[in-house]
């Protein structure tokens, strides 16, 4: 139908004007109508009827239009007082569909409502935004109970617990044998709640000699004392600000140190060492530890405030041998691990090694028995793990520094060979520990912190 056919279209233009700025020419671009509004708005008094469009609108592009016959539809066009209208123009055809002429429409209020939605649109875009960051945070989130490998009833209920209490900024004491996965939960926590995108530091209280721990965790101002850095240090707690801080192996910390720490969980600041500059302090702080916090404050060893002051909430993990269930699953996920890492093709374990596996007592807990299969993986390579893949089941102690003078010769230096045996025995006596370090320091009758130099200097991850 062509609603122009006829030219008492009247109605039908006074319709089109209440909503457009209307003109219409005919084929050669002649004007044969323009709306009132249009003419004020292009501050036009006289009639223009009959004039070319382009000497009425220099910018226009109906002439285009009419000689390239393609229709434009929402185009953008500025106005000579430097208003944005949208346009369309329609060609108008007659019955033989031959162009008679070329009406244009241009509207502000369709620019306004292009506003509208392009306001719309961003705001959509805005939230979509906001969502794939949410998104991200609870992937990321659940990636950190992810890591928490186990479905004991034990497990499920810890897990429970981390997701309500990781939120709040509490401090959370971790507590369990060596090897049980303090640090897995630990890691969790601090994945699970707000701070999870700002740092997580961990400090080993053990590993760092009493005399340096003050000026590791709180830092030191330039000059503070010889053989101090130029321009001072920062320390971990400072370092943290912001985020998470793990007070790893807490029951190692000196007597001395522990009142410090107090005043920093009380007072929420710190102060470098040789600088009274206050700093405030926004640290969500953690602890572990596989010593009995209790018995040591009895004994005299551990500040009894402190201890109060950070076992608001006290996560026990418990030990592998206490939730059996979990080994298999465990067991799984080091084939795995360990298959992606070495690039190996283990398929899985014979069933009765499993059930062996759980009647033994793993005084390491989940590192033992992580060890165990990762050395089980790296010695079969392809295939189902058996028995005499695990080394756990045939373990002498004493006969490895034997086997290291063995395989020695008169090319080595004395030097060497000590290294070689005392890296070999230390390995042994953590495996034999479980990985357990207080145990292990013990039975090699040295200092905590020695055996973690040692640890270092071997490069070696028990
Ligand atoms: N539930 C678990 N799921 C997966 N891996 C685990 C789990 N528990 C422990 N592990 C693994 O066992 C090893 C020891 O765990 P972790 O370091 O957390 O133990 P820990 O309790 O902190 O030990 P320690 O007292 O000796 O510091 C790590 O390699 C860890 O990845
Ligand atoms: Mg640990």
């Amino acid at each position: 139908m062509n609603l122009f056919k006829n030219s008492n279209c009247e109605d039908l233009f006074r319709a089109i004007n209440s909503l457009y700025l209307t003109v219409i020419t005919d084929e050669k671009g002649k004007i044969t109508y323009i709306s009132e509004d249009y003419l004020d708005i292009l501050d036009i008094e006289d009639d223009v009827v009959g004039k070319y469009i382009e000497d009425v609108i220099p910018n226009t592009k109906i002439p285009e239009v009419l000689e390239s016959k393609v229709e434009t539809i929402g185009d953008i066009f500025t106005l000579k007082n430097g208003k944005d209208v949208i346009c369309n123009r329609i060609l108008i055809r007659d019955d033989n569909n031959k162009i008679t002429g070329l009406i244009s429409t241009a509207t502000f209020q369709d620019l306004y409502k292009v506003e509208i939605l392009n306001k719309k649109i961003e705001k959509l875009k805005e939230e979509n935004l906001k969502y794939k960051k949410e998104i991200e945070k609870l992937k990321e989130s659940n990636s950190g109970l992810d890591k928490i490998i186990g479905s004991s009833n034990i497990i499920n209920n810890l897990k429970n617990k981390i997701q309500k209490i990781s939120k709040s900024p509490i401090s959370i004491l971790i507590t369990g044998e060596t090897g049980t996965g303090k640090e897995v939960f630990a890691n969790a926590i601090h994945s699970l709640s707000d701070r999870s995108d700002k740092k997580f530091v961990k400090i080993n209280c053990a590993a760092i000699p009493k005399e340096l721990i003050e000026s590791e965790l709180f830092g030191y101002a330039p000059g503070s004392f010889s053989g101090a850095l130029k321009n001072g240090k920062i320390g971990k707690f400072e370092y943290a600000n912001g985020g998470t801080i793990l007070l790893d192996e807490l029951g190692e910390m000196p007597i001395a140190l522990q009142s410090k720490l107090l005043r920093v969980l009380e007072e929420r600041e710190i102060e470098r060492i040789g600088d009274n500059k206050t700093i405030p302090l926004d640290v969500r702080i953690l602890c572990s530890t596989n010593r009995d916090l209790k018995e040591m404050v009895e004994n005299g060893k551990f500040r009894e405030d402190l201890y109060y002051r950070i076992n608001v909430i006290e996560l026990n993990i418990p030990p592998l041998n206490k939730r059996l269930e979990d080994i298999e699953l465990l067991i799984n996920y080091f084939i795995e691990k360990y298959n992606n890492i070495y690039g190996l093709g283990i398929v899985g374990i014979d069933k009765k090694i499993v059930e062996e596996l759980k009647k033994y007592n793993w005084p390491g807990n989940v590192r033992e028995l992580e060890n165990a299969v990762k050395g089980a993986c790296v010695i079969k390579a392809s295939g189902i793990l058996e028995y005499e893949d695990f080394e756990i089941f045939n373990r002498d102690l004493s006969s490895e520094s034997d086997n290291v003078v063995n395989v020695a010769s008169e090319y080595f230096s004395l030097e060497d060979i000590k290294e070689e045996v005392e890296k070999k025995y230390i390995t042994k006596v953590l495996l034999k520990t479980g990985g357990n370090k207080s145990h292990a320091a013990k039975i090699l009758d040295i200092d905590r912190t020695y055996l973690y130099t040692k640890l270092k200097k071997y490069n070696i991850k028990i």
